[in-house]
């Protein structure tokens, strides 16, 4: 009786660690912004971005933040990739994480980029770190609450499948557009010079309320135990391409400014 309590408890145990786990948008959504910054950058750029990156694209180095979160060494920028703090707030009045946030994570890699003293090797990582934290930032729940961080404890299914609300935002609802992220970044909107320039205004800190408000119609979206499937996508994926087009405009205007 005891050993099948055990069984039961441990079966259990490692369910719920598979809906907590790989908090990211996933690598399609990280490789699409990346793809639709290089049709943003300027001809200068490229060249010098594909130089230091030696040959890679930017779509090819999106996911390098997510895959150091497999090596002990890198844990000090785990949490670089999120901000949690009270909506309707301002962000310079809250509490900050002490070990840094979206904000102060994106901050530090354009300082990086911007010294002419920094290495190359340093350039190199902290270019990596940018094009992915961008990424982040355009999925509302990195910019969620930090009760539930960021909906990975709100547990919901998926197409009968046990996931969380952060999830369905990082990775559910791509993958199940199934289209690859070169089929995403060329199915964009047609926007116009004037609304490209409107989506690169502001600073990071507008960029992130931008993202709230948006996480605030999310919580709003889905409750815990909901049977997600075709409606949810109808209602909320045209949010999810309007965001990774916003993500790629973004981060070219960022790249522009810093190797212009
Ligand atoms: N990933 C892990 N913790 C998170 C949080 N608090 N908010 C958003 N994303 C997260
Ligand atoms: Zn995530
Ligand atoms: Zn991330």
């Amino acid at each position: 009786m005891k050993s099948q309590i055990i069984i039961i408890l441990t079966i259990i145990f490692f369910f719920s660690l598979q809906s907590f786990s790989n908090p990211i948008w996933g690598p399609t959504g990280h490789r699409t912004v990346g793809k639709i910054a290089e049709k943003h950058l300027k001809k200068k750029v490229k060249r010098k971005i594909n130089k230091l990156l030696n040959g890679e694209s930017l779509a090819f180095i999106s996911t390098y933040a997510d895959e150091i979160k497999s090596d002990r060494s890198y844990s000090e920028f785990y949490t670089w990739h999120y901000i949690n703090f009270p909506f309707n707030t301002d962000y310079h009045d809250c509490k900050k994480n002490p070990k840094g946030d979206l904000a102060t994570g994106i901050k530090t890699c354009i300082k990086v980029l911007k010294d002419k003293n920094s290495s190359q090797k340093d350039k190199v990582f902290y270019l990596k770190m940018l094009v992915h934290l961008i990424g982040d930032l355009h999925q509302p729940l990195h910019v969620g609450r930090g009760e539930d961080k960021g909906g990975n404890t709100i547990q919901v299914q998926w197409f009968k499948k046990g996931t969380n609300l952060h999830r369905v935002w990082d990775t559910n609802m791509i993958e199940e557009w199934n289209m690859s992220y070169i089929e995403l970044a060329n199915n964009t909107k047609n926007l116009s010079k004037q609304e490209i320039k409107n989506y690169q205004k502001g600073t990071i800190i507008d960029w992130i309320y931008d993202s709230q408000s948006l996480a605030k119609v999310v919580y709003a979206s889905a409750n815990s135990g909901d049977k997600l499937s075709y409606r949810y996508s109808y209602d909320h994926f045209g949010t999810v391409r309007n965001q990774l087009q916003k993500g790629g405009i973004r981060l070219a205007k960022i790249l522009n400014d810093i190797f212009g």
